[in-house]
């Protein structure tokens, strides 16, 4: 998909944006050339889901997790987890509004489900152990549900073994469009992940080294772009893109930076936020997304690396050098000559959430010891010792964070999205919708939910996938 001038006059309320965008065709009464270079996302595109629904109202999909040799580390073939064969999974995309079909057919080993992370979906459709039983191998299990919310979403397991699983490479991307947002340029979705995989090409076992694996989460040394080691992604000068980006590792965080650009971020787990922030990094651990839209710049012909910078998430201060990630090729076609920045528009009103009556419940991210060695949780209790926190439909309450380990974890949300009413008693700089945040050492983090209805019992817990493992998981009930 890529801009054409009548998607952008069909936004004119989006007037910044157009007077960034616009000013490329001026005098040429063709209109102008938008074009990305040929083939400019091949090196990294993911084939999509097929809609076998014909229905315009309604996205079918058919994924079949199952095993597949493929070519994942340069010269060797690895038997990797898969759906339908692809790593990551097709990308799903829909329209907000449209009902969400899933036929999910398991030929794995062991049993597995579809979670899908961020989505506002009825309780019994959110794929983990307190929604449903796991498909066992030779299954079938239809998810369904309606799109309610615009985003950059996934989908991964959401069983024991999940972060095996998702280490094996079960993840993909689902896409939820609005109409009514303008084309902020040529679109790529980004999954970001890692993937271990040994000399003779045999994945890396996915509980490998015991207790201290599941402790300090398990990262593979291969870091993967949409499934492919460094891969290259063309681009013209002035001509905008906008990534999805998806950080669908099982432990890993992602630090990444252009070394002469800033990220112009104008989205994150729940869609777009209200305003476009500038960042010189962009951090994203493991559930997180951001939508980031740019205008590359640079000599024609230059090949510009992305860097993939140590997430730091032990604060061991030991200087790590960063490493290339993806390449950036600039075209030799004529630059598009936009603006080059586009800095201070506004993306989207996200009305505060009303917390005047709200209870706050806190917990605290700790680690406690255990025979053969630590286990975390929540409030003194791993997963398997608490009792679901209870709350009712159309309640708003404050979340209160803190983390007493030395290290962080991505605290993840079913089912609702939070709002950060700040961190350290700093106010969020721009108001979004999250269903992740990363929570430092010592760190005090507020935040406000609205349960607004869909009961029933969900989760939360650390996104580090082997910490959840280890205890740091909770259920909390939402009742009707
Ligand atoms: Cu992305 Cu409970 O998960
Ligand atoms: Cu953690």
């Amino acid at each position: 998909m890529h801009i054409t001038l009548s998607s952008l006059i069909s936004h004119l309320r989006w007037g910044w944006l157009l007077a960034a965008l616009l000013i490329a065709g001026c005098g040429n009464s063709a209109g102008p050339d938008l074009s990305p270079p040929d083939g400019w996302d091949r090196g990294v595109a993911i084939a999509p889901a097929a809609d076998v629904d014909a229905s315009p109202d309604v996205v079918e999909v058919h994924l079949e997790a199952r095993r597949q040799r493929l070519e994942i580390k340069p010269g060797v073939m690895t038997e990797v987890w898969t759906y339908n064969g692809q790593l990551p999974g097709p990308t799903i995309r829909a329209r907000k509004g449209q009902r969400l079909v899933v036929k999910l057919t398991n030929t794995l080993p062991e049993p597995t489900t579809l979670h899908w992370h961020g989505v506002r979906v009825p309780a019994s459709m959110d794929g983990t152990p307190a929604a449903q039983a796991a498909v066992k191998p030779g299954e079938t299990f239809t998810y369904e549900f309606d799109l309610l919310d615009a985003g950059t979403y996934w989908y991964h397991p959401h069983v024991s073994s999940s972060s095996a699983q998702v280490g094996a490479g079960l993840y993909g991307a689902l896409v939820v469009e609005d109409p009514d947002e303008p084309s902020f340029g040529d679109e790529l979705v980004m999954v970001l992940s890692d993937i271990g995989i040994e000399a003779d090409g045999s994945l890396t076992p996915g509980d490998i080294s015991g207790w201290f694996g599941d402790y300090f989460g398990r990262e593979g040394d291969l870091k993967l772009v949409n499934g492919r080691v460094y891969p290259k992604v063309l681009a013209r000068i002035g001509l905008p893109q906008r990534w999805r980006i998806i950080n669908a590792s099982r432990s890993r965080f992602y630090k990444l930076q252009w070394p002469k650009q800033a990220w112009v971020r104008i989205g994150g787990d729940g869609g777009l936020v209200e305003k476009t922030k500038i960042q010189d990094f962009l951090l994203l651990s493991p559930g997180e997304r951001a939508e980031v839209m740019w205008v590359p710049s640079g000599a024609p012909g230059a090949v510009l690396e992305m860097l993939a910078h140590d997430g730091n998430r032990f604060h061991l201060e030991l200087p790590q050098e960063p490493e290339p990630l993806l390449q950036l090729e600039i075209s030799k076609q004529p630059a598009v000559s936009s603006a080059r920045t586009l800095a201070s528009g506004p993306l989207r009103t996200i009305a505060p959430l009303d917390i005047s009556k709200a209870a706050t419940r806190s917990l605290d991210l700790m680690e406690k010891s255990a025979t053969g060695g630590a286990v975390l949780g929540f409030n003194g209790q791993t997963a398997d010792e608490a009792e679901p926190l209870m709350t009712k439909v159309g309640t708003t309450e404050v979340w209160h964070l803190t983390n007493s380990t030395s290290y962080d974890h991505p605290f993840h949300l079913h089912g609702y999205f939070f709002q950060i009413l700040e961190i350290d008693g700093v106010a969020a700089p721009v108001r979004e919708w999250k269903d992740t945040i990363i929570v430092q050492p010592g760190q005090h983090i507020r935040f406000a939910v609205h349960f607004e209805g869909r009961p029933g019992m969900w989760m939360f817990h650390c996104h580090i996938l082997d910490h959840a493992e280890l205890g740091m998981m909770g259920m909390f009930h939402v009742m009707p």
